[in-house]
């Protein structure tokens, strides 16, 4: 084995050791197949943006995305946006108007990852510009004081589901790989995941979103803050669920601040 094998080797297994401690942590004790990540990048701690993530193996995000077969490069958003292409991998590209990809900053720190556009969404071609938006956007902007363009936002599936349903598990799963590239080309310092599906989805469980919100999980060595969905809030538009939603942002923002150090 040369040298340059060999230390990829060694970073496959402290990523492959990080993973399992983080595993043990969340309290997982078997691992079920079907949630398994399709680019196990696994990170024990963000890669800065001018190094390239460990390697992705054979996803094809990634491998489309690499400059060179076998590169470790991250992908790049346009290089995973343009993998995605004209996507007929489910149902949903029969109703939609257009591909919901992603807004925002390609380098963020922060990363909002919800379920899937609405019809504003899908009108715009953005994430996160209806009335569930413009709660979202104003929380960003007058409660973190970060401009909305500072942040990364996109959904687990990118086209709108039938009647704004919760997408079926093999929606998800046809849009999984370019929810797991868009994670690594922007390689956020934290998560924010968005309500029950998002959640679920990143911690490989079924999770009852009052249960672990405001509590610390991670991804893929990403750490990762399950709040309530800004939608959910609308509904329940009491004191107590803004202030939970605004304390689990603001230790969001603290600990991406505190990986700046
Ligand atoms: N709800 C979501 O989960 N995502 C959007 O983009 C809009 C509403």
């Amino acid at each position: 084995m040369d040298g340059a094998l060999r230390g990829e080797a060694r970073a496959l297994v402290r990523s492959a050791r990080a993973l399992l401690v983080e595993l043990a942590e969340e309290g997982v004790e078997g691992a079920d197949r079907t949630h398994a990540p399709p680019a196990l990048a696994a990170r024990a701690a963000r890669p800065p943006a001018d190094r390239p993530a460990s390697s992705a193996g054979s996803d094809p995000v990634t491998a489309r995305a690499s400059d060179a077969p076998g590169s470790a490069e991250r992908p790049t958003l346009d290089a995973v946006r343009s993998a995605l292409g004209d996507c007929t991998r489910c149902r949903l590209c029969e109703g939609r108007t257009n591909i919901v990809f992603g807004d925002g900053s390609p380098t963020a720190d922060l990363m909002f990852i919800g379920e899937g556009p609405g019809e504003q969404e899908d009108l715009r071609g953005l994430p996160f510009v209806g009335r569930a938006g413009e709660l979202l956007t104003s929380m960003i902007e007058k409660g973190l004081g970060l401009q909305r363009s500072d942040v990364y936002i996109c959904n687990i599936v990118k086209c709108r589901p039938p009647g704004n349903r919760t997408p079926l598990p093999d929606e998800v799963a046809a849009c999984r790989p370019f929810l797991e590239g868009q994670i690594d080309a922007v390689a956020p310092r934290v998560i924010v995941a968005l309500g029950k599906p998002a959640t679920s989805l990143l911690l490989g469980r079924d999770v009852a979103i009052t249960k672990v919100r405001g509590t610390w999980h991670a991804h893929r060595g990403i750490p990762v803050m399950p709040t309530f969905h800004p939608a959910f809030v609308l509904r329940q538009y009491t004191p107590e669920n803004r202030r939970l939603v605004w304390e689990d942002l603001k230790a969001a923002l603290k600990r991406a601040r505190e990986g700046e150090r």
